[in-house]
């Protein structure tokens, strides 16, 4: 995806072949890998998900991480279930899985089927409303993954948080992480976060900017991933992994070094994730 002049980078991993040049402007979907990480363990990330999708084939690959939210609902990004012209896809295109730190073969009996699919007002004029809830065929038992509850503060500068996923290690690499990885970054309200971001104006808003000066950083395949923030020692949701672009519009490196990060803050839909689980929203904050 291409936003403007700036190179930038959906982070979900696409069946099709990554373009690796700059120059390329094709519209293909690319996946995203946590840079610079550690393992992390579903004692850590209870409620990590992970998505397939079926391109047509009916063989599914692996393209996005997630969240469980409610033992009947996935949050991860706009873009992961959204064609390259913003249009949403059937639901039947999607198996889904919480509460594994490895990646299953896409044939895992465990896999739930999708039977529907809430975007809010995600499209190509505004890439930031970047969110989606996933309904699954059949519940997530609480022996199998625990849901996360979301961050209920205002989002300062600085903010130590971790983004989790299954994504590359590399950035152009196309095969996802079989074991999930984090890594620690920072929240930034920097000139930079207006100059590189898509509709970015502040913290408070759909996104949440992270200039990373360390090379730590989410990737292809870490889409729609969780940033957390840790609470007490539990991880409560800030936000989920949306993109990236290189501050050098020459490089074509878009996760890593150098590379300013955008993600879809989670409290900002906090009403209407409520609503699609049928809650009181105060019932999924974070209250630890
Ligand atoms: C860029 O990559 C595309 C797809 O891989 C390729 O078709 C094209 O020739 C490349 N362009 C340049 C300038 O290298
Ligand atoms: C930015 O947001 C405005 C208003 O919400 C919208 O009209 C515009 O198309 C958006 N631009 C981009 C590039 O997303
Ligand atoms: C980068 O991530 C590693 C763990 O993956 C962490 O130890 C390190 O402190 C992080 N660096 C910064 C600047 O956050
Ligand atoms: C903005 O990005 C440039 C280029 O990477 C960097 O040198 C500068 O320190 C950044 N500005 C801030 C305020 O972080």
């Amino acid at each position: 995806m291409k936003f403007s002049t700036l190179s930038t980078v959906f982070m979900a991993i696409s069946a099709t072949v990554f373009a690796q040049n700059s120059t390329d402007t094709s519209d293909d979907v690319v996946i995203a890998n946590i840079i610079n990480g550690k393992a992390a363990s579903t004692v850590q990330y209870p409620f990590i998900s992970q998505i397939f999708r079926d391109f047509g084939n009916k063989q599914f690959s692996f393209i996005c991480t997630g969240s469980l939210i409610d033992q009947n609902y996935i949050v991860t990004a706009g873009h992961c279930v959204n064609d390259e012209n913003y249009k949403l896809l059937g639901s039947n295109l999607f198996k889904v899985y919480a509460g594994s730190e490895t990646l299953l073969s896409p044939t895992d009996k465990r896999l739930r089927t999708v039977t529907k699919i809430y975007t809010h007002g995600y499209s190509s004029k505004t890439p930031e409303l970047d969110i989606a809830i996933l309904k699954l065929s059949s519940p997530i038992t609480a022996a199998e993954a625990t849901p996360v509850k979301f961050y209920a503060y205002k989002i300062n500068d600085n903010l130590p948080v971790e983004v989790a996923g299954f994504g590359v290690t590399n950035y152009g690499s196309n095969t996802p992480s079989n074991q999930l990885l984090k890594t620690l970054i920072s929240v930034s309200s920097s000139q930079n976060c207006t100059d590189y971001g898509v509709n970015w104006s502040s913290n408070s808003g759909p996104q949440i900017c992270s200039e990373s000066y360390t090379g730590n950083d989410s990737c292809q395949g870490d889409s729609g991933g969780p940033l957390v923030a840790k609470i007490n020692g539990n991880r409560v949701l800030v936000g989920v992994t949306s993109w990236g672009t290189n501050k050098d519009s020459n490089s074509n490196v878009l996760c890593g070094e150098n590379v300013i990060a955008y993600y879809t803050r989670s409290g900002y839909f906090l009403t209407w994730i409520a609503s699609v689980l049928g809650v009181d929203y105060k019932k999924i904050l974070a209250t630890y």
